[in-house]
């Protein structure tokens, strides 16, 4: 398939499936997510895998899965929300349409709560949550073409912004 290729980072919980789906269906091309495809390929849970193997092990099946999913697709592509602590990865972003999913820490501590799913949220999720993003707004940041700023909008409107951004 052929199409505008938009990438979309940000942390974990900010909406990056729902608004790509959301994106690629109005685009009129197709989703990916290459959270989806690290599960698929380990047959296990991304929580399952940083239990298991650690978190360095993980990151390097996500290296692995974005420089894949960035040559072999087209269409809107969500990054599991550290993808872009590695600095290998952020080179494969310069120059590619990619939007950032913003959220404050408070809407995250909402969102999220108290999601033990999530590995890195499991002891103390306000504390994790400002650290992650003290550590990563940079980076995000760096990475992007455009930031859509989603706390107190639906799904559908950060989709529709995310879109004008394009
Ligand atoms: C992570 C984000 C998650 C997943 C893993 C680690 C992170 O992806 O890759 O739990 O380090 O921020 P989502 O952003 O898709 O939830």
């Amino acid at each position: 398939m052929s199409g505008p290729r938009v990438v979309l980072v940000g942390p974990m919980g900010v909406g990056k499936s729902t608004v790509g789906q959301l994106l690629a269906e109005r685009l009129g091309v197709a989703y990916r997510d290459t959270d989806d495809d690290i599960v698929a390929e380990a047959g296990r849970s991304i929580a399952e895998i940083f239990v298991d193997e650690g978190e360095d092990a993980f990151r390097a099946l996500e290296k692995r899965a974005v420089r894949r999913a960035l040559t072999e697709h087209e269409g809107v592509l969500a990054l599991g929300g550290g993808s872009i602590l590695d600095a290998d990865t952020r080179d494969l972003l310069a120059g590619q349409c990619v939007l950032y999913l913003a959220m404050d820490v408070e809407e995250a501590v909402r969102r999220t709560g108290l999601n033990t799913a999530r590995p890195l949220l499991a002891v103390n999720p306000r504390k994790q949550w400002r650290e992650l993003m003290e550590a990563r707004r940079h980076l995000y940041e760096g990475v992007a073409t455009a930031v859509v700023a989603t706390d107190g909008r639906t799904p559908e409107e950060v989709s529709q912004v995310a879109l004008d951004a394009l």
